[in-house]
């Protein structure tokens, strides 16, 4: 068990008929709200009229900026802030999935700051001061509504970089699971392979050789974030697997299952920010191709953790080196269950990109810090993803 400082400043607010809160929660921050959404769902799902209810119920001026994309653009980002200046934002509500929540996240920290929000991106400049944000969940997956981190792309130089503070955690996150019963199969699968990443992330990165509290936190949550998922595609409106899977992607990545692992990585997202930025593929499509390739590479550095994975999350009872190889085969087989792609050629990217895609992940595992990353492994993983 290592040191460790857990705070998280976020007030979760959980289950049905809670998003009329959004209102009064958010009053208490600010009176003028800068409202930031994606492309539409919430407008089909109903979810925009209850939360511009509640809004407009609790006396505030709402100024909207919907549009957000999946992989959201800096452009987009920009555009938001600037709209948030123009008209003198003084809280963030967010209503959507992990995108909208960054895209948020990254308004809320560029409109205070003197200087580019992408010096952020980058790890030019640190967070100081943000706009306070508020957030109505309506996606299982990114675990933004509950952590300090953002992702964005910069279309102009095709680069997805990840940062955070925890200045940028959200004040208070309304979560009914109710909202995500219309989220089509597809982004179910997605968010639910984005969660196990999560996990898998710190599960095999840590170095502590002696983590049985967190290893059973995680590999509970993986078993969770499985059979809940499975149990929601064949029953989308299925309450109680849509209220586990959506608890547990948020706890996948609010600071709870890094607590005591001491020093963990995010090698997987590292290589696959390079797949939306380059390709604008979803970010669990793109994890579910790295994953597999990912810890048939780490399995070979550090094998004894991926055999426990095989033995206590798929009950596997061979010897180290089978329940190593099954475990894997067994994620991997997880995936195309649920309709994820395992392949690059399903995401029709070519094996001669495979030295674009290295030298672009290079980029982010500079500016993450990843140094026992050079192009020659990347490129060795992601033969392995074909
Ligand atoms: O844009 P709309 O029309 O709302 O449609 C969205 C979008 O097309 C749709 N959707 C969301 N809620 C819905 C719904 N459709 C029907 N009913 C609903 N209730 O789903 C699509 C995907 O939405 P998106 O927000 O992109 O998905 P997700 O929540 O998986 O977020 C992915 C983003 O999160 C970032 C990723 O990089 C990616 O950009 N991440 C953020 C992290 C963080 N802040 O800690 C960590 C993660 O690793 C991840 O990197
Ligand atoms: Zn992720």
């Amino acid at each position: 068990m290592q040191n460790f400082v857990l705070q998280n400043p976020t007030t979760i607010i959980f289950g049905t008929d809670t998003v009329p809160g959004i209102g009064r929660e958010t009053a208490a921050l600010g009176r003028k709200v800068l409202l930031v959404y994606g492309q539409g769902s919430i407008r089909k799902n109903g979810i925009y009229d209850q939360v511009v209810s509640s809004l407009l119920g609790a006396g505030l001026d709402i100024v909207e900026h919907g549009g957000v994309q999946p992989n959201p653009l800096l452009s987009h980002v920009r555009a938001g802030i600037a709209r948030a200046r123009e008209n003198g934002i003084e809280a963030v509500v967010a209503v959507g999935g992990g995108s909208v929540i960054d895209s948020a996240k990254a308004i809320a920290a560029g409109a205070m700051a003197d200087h580019d929000v992408w010096q952020f991106f980058k790890g030019k400049k640190s967070i100081k001061r943000v706009l306070p944000i508020t957030c109505v969940l309506t996606l299982a997956a990114a675990g933004s509504e509950m952590n300090g981190g953002m992702v964005i792309t910069n279309e102009q130089t095709s680069h997805k970089f990840g940062t955070g503070s925890r200045l940028l955690n959200p004040r208070v996150s309304i979560l009914d699971p109710t909202l995500t019963y219309t989220v089509p199969a597809n982004y179910t699968a997605y968010g639910a392979v984005d969660a196990v990443a999560h996990i898998l992330e710190f599960y095999f990165t840590t170095r502590d050789p002696a983590t049985p509290v967190q290893d059973r936190f995680m590999e509970g949550l993986v078993i969770n974030i499985m059979e809940s998922c499975e149990k929601v595609l064949q029953q989308p409106r299925d309450y109680q697997g849509r209220a586990d899977l959506m608890w547990s992607a948020t706890l996948a990545l609010n600071g709870w299952t890094a607590a005591g692992l001491g020093m963990v990585g995010f090698p997987m997202h590292m290589i696959e920010h390079s797949l939306s930025a380059l390709y604008n593929i979803a970010h669990g499509a793109g994890l579910s191709v790295i994953m597999p390739a990912w810890m048939r590479y780490q399995a070979g550095l550090h094998p004894a953790k991926f055999s426990q994975f095989g033995q206590r999350v798929f009950g596997l009872t061979g010897s180290p080196a089978q329940c190593t190889r099954e475990g894997i085969e067994l994620l991997r087989s997880w995936f195309v269950r649920v309709n994820s792609p395992v392949t690059l050629a399903e995401l029709g990217i070519e094996a001669e990109d495979n030295p674009l895609i290295a030298d672009n992940a290079l980029a982010l595992a500079k500016i993450w810090r990843l140094k026992n990353y050079d192009k020659e492994i990347i490129m060795q993983i992601l033969q392995g993803c074909r």
